[in-house]
């Protein structure tokens, strides 16, 4: 359940209406942690001026940004847009916390790859962006890691939850629609479950506002092994789906490292897929819909 916007908490939460902020809204905290959620309306990442101020007067000792622009096609047209948001805001959020002693918690993600390695990325891995999107933030990891020493930076691919926009939820009303899928088959990666973000943000959480955390950086966080194609779907390559911003072809990232330091392993995707399935179709299954399946 959501915790009071109005209560004073130690952990700041902004974005709490996408996708991994949803996930933090409803899920069980620690006894102790007190949250205050924040939208856009309070604090706003495209006005990095007043961001510094906001978080002053909210105090927290942790932040948790799961707020982004995150439109990657509309981002090759939006270019100042999406620097403001995935650059400059998280950028004045790093001098906040610095200013206030405050550790940030922060998602990035596979696009700041171009996807040419073999194999897959590890978090020393240097960037090199293919999109507007992927440059914005690659910028923003940077900008938080030359302002702030306590910052932890979840790198994570192909995020979906029965809320929101996500290829889950895409494939589910296709699936519906069309006899026969084409689906890109030349990307490989693992579908994570904002879920299991939140999960891991909270635990670090826990662990940084214990004093037990002295893990900092960047940590990939992903789903284990990547999907196999159903036999339904006709696979195609990336040409034959153009759209504006290129994605990288190998969005693999090796989670050893928060794996050694926080203990922390994600489930495995199908779990996960199955657990956000169930939750899409007892939604579908509305009280009414599920007295007619009962006669
Ligand atoms: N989605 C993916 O596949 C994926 C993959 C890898 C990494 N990530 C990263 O994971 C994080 C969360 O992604 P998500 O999928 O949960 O995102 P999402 O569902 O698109 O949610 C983004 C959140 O950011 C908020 N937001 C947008 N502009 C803002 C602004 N100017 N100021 C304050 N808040 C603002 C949105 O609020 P409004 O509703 O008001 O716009 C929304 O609550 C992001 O850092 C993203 O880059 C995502």
């Amino acid at each position: 359940m959501r915790h009071s916007a109005a209560m004073s908490g130690n952990i700041l939460v902004i974005g709490g209406i996408g996708q991994i902020g949803h996930e933090l809204a409803r899920a069980r905290w620690p006894a102790g942690l007190a949250t205050q959620f924040v939208e856009r309306d309070r604090l706003d990442l495209a006005r990095p001026a007043e961001v510094k101020a906001a978080v002053a007067a909210m105090r927290p000792r942790l932040v948790i940004n799961a707020g982004a622009y995150t439109a990657v096609d509309q981002a090759e047209t939006e270019r100042e847009t999406a620097f403001a948001i995935n650059r400059d805001g998280p950028a004045a959020l790093a001098e906040a916390c610095r200013e206030l002693g405050a550790a940030l918690i922060h998602f990035s993600t596979d696009y700041v790859f171009d996807g040419s390695k073999h194999g897959p990325y590890t978090e020393a891995d240097p960037v090199c962006p293919l999109s507007v999107y992927g440059a914005s933030k690659a910028e923003g990891d940077a900008a938080i890691a030359e302002r702030l020493d306590r910052h932890v930076i979840l790198r994570t691919s192909w995020v979906y939850s029965a809320v929101g926009h996500n290829f889950v939820k895409t494939m589910l009303r296709l699936g519906g629609e069309r006899d026969e899928l084409r689906i890109v088959d030349d990307q490989h990666g693992a579908p994570t479950a904002a879920a299991e973000l939140a999960r891991a943000a909270i635990h670090i959480a826990a662990a940084l506002d214990a004093g037990k955390g002295d893990g900092f950086g960047v940590f990939n966080f992903t789903a284990e092994r990547g999907a196999k194609v159903p036999p339904r779907v006709r696979p195609i390559a990336t040409e034959d789906y153009p759209l504006p911003a290129a994605r990288p072809r190998n969005s693999r990232l090796d989670c050893a490292k928060i794996s050694r330091v926080y203990g922390l392993v994600a489930k495995p995707w199908q779990d996960s897929l199955a657990d956000c399935l169930d939750e899409l179709m007892g939604r579908a299954l509305s009280p009414r819909t599920a007295q007619g399946a009962a006669r």
